[in-house]
């Protein structure tokens, strides 16, 4: 099995960020949010937004020389996570998850936080495994035929060995 492997994006991945995070979205977020929230996803191409916005603060995950996966990251906050449907489950997640903490690390932060939907248990179930506890809960009024309630997750960041 290959390992997966993170670093910096480029703007030579911008299509295969935008391709997978449009399957991500239609395999996840089209089952759980609401409708609206769902065709202006569409509407509005918000994969090429995001990945044009967040290009300069992101990482790309690969597994056998393909993009698997991005995230990104505005000051601690983890702002994005997305790893196609047909690579989920072989540590890509996890490996972008270990790449932002030592970005987060490196920038000064001792914890970090991110926003998670209720109805997406999966991502809460890949949270909880990997050390992140849930701090407030709020619904969220931006979502487009929502309301939708939406968890604040944190996790401390271990020192820097040495
Ligand atoms: C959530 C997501 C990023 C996880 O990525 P991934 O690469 O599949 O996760 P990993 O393989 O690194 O998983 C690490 C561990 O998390 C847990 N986990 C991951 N996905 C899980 C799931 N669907 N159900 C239960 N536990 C899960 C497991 O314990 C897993 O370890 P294991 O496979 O050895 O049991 C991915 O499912 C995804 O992109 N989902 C759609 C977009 C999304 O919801 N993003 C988060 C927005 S807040």
């Amino acid at each position: 099995m290959t390992v997966p492997v993170a670093r910096t994006a480029t703007p030579e991945d911008v299509f295969q960020m935008e391709e997978l995070m449009r399957d991500a979205f239609e395999a996840s977020y089209a089952n759980f949010m609401p409708e609206q929230y769902v065709r202006e996803f569409y509407d509005a191409n918000g994969a090429r937004q995001t990945v044009h916005e967040g290009l300069s603060r992101a990482a790309v995950v690969e597994i056998a020389n393909m993009v698997a996966g991005f995230a990104m990251y505005d000051e601690n906050v983890l702002t994005e996570l997305w790893v196609a449907p047909m690579f989920q489950r072989k540590g890509a997640g996890r490996t972008l998850l270990e790449w932002m903490e030592n970005r987060f690390r490196r920038l000064g932060y001792d914890s970090y936080s991110l926003c998670c939907y209720a109805p997406n248990g999966k991502a809460l179930e890949f949270y909880k495994k990997n050390g992140f506890t849930r701090t407030s809960e709020s619904d969220s009024t931006e979502v487009p035929g929502g309301p939708v309630k939406v968890y604040t997750l944190s996790k401390q960041l271990d020192k820097p060995a040495g």
